[in-house]
């Protein structure tokens, strides 16, 4: 394994930068690559049949091109359909990032939990479980939302992010039967936790928000233990699907995470 081999992120597009950061944390000189399919941006709204032909043939072009030791699905609505046929088409270890409802069932107190994912995840079979396994006791209520992933780009672009906004795109998680019960949120979207303040001022009442990205983050490492890395932080690269302006304008969001060079695949 050469130092420089670099652990690679894959999503739709910024949301898992939200798996980077503490990953980041926990090997501070590990070589990253981050990958967005901006061509194929957003996921959640789109089939399964989408998603599955999608996503293995491009994390193989992704793979061939940048010899990862390492490969994290940093998206549930790739991680909930695709996976194991992403774990078949790859001849490297592959992390996913799938709904922490195990977490949030753990620390609920009322037993009703919120998954807040995109309306693809959030109707996966994979949920359902996931919620069976781990929170058979709790009643789970979910709500998709491709909304909040539109405003958690727009918020890495710079725009400003209005609090009204986050509150409409949420409102259905809460004002359905049950609503008024959760006490704990699933973060079942990597988008997601980039909204964290937004989020927290949107909710009409106090909950317990679950990210997943520090759990993946030491699976990471737990992954690597014991493997070489440079003796310093190199600079990571950021590959996107379609470089056009849009995805330009991202490039500051990426730089500032420690992507400052952006390429097309
Ligand atoms: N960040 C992705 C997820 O975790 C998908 C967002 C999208 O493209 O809809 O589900």
């Amino acid at each position: 394994m050469e130092t420089a081999s670099p652990i690679l992120f894959f999503d739709s597009g910024v949301g898992g930068l939200s798996v980077v950061a503490p990953t980041r944390a926990l090997l501070p000189t590990a070589q990253f690559v981050y990958a967005a399919d901006t061509a194929g941006f957003p996921y959640g709204t789109k089939s399964e049949a989408e998603i599955a032909a999608r996503v293995p043939a491009l994390l193989g072009r992704l793979v061939e091109r940048y010899r990862p030791r390492l490969v994290v699905v940093a998206c549930n609505t790739a991680s909930t359909i695709a996976l194991s046929a992403v774990r078949g088409a790859l001849d490297v270890p592959v992390v996913g990032t799938v709904p922490a409802i195990k977490s949030a069932a753990e620390a609920s107190t009322t037993r009703v939990i919120g998954v807040l994912g995109t309306d693809a995840t959030v109707r996966q079979p994979y949920v359902d479980r996931l919620s069976a396994e781990f929170a058979s006791d709790c009643t789970v209520v979910r709500h998709g939302s491709a909304a909040l992933v539109v405003l958690a780009e727009a918020k890495l672009r710079g725009e400003p992010v209005a609090v009204a906004e986050v509150r409409a795109a949420i409102a259905g998680l809460f004002d359905g039967p049950h609503g008024g019960s959760i006490d704990t949120v699933v973060l079942a979207c990597t988008h997601f936790p980039l909204l964290a303040e937004e989020l927290a001022a949107a909710v009409p009442h106090p909950v317990r928000f679950v990210d997943g990205g520090p759990g993946i983050a030491r699976r990471i490492a737990h992954l690597t233990a014991g493997q070489d890395w440079p003796d310093t932080a190199r600079p990571g690269v950021a590959v996107v699907t379609r470089l056009d302006d849009a995805a330009r304008t991202l490039a500051p969001a990426f730089a500032a995470r420690g992507f400052p060079e952006l390429v097309q695949l």
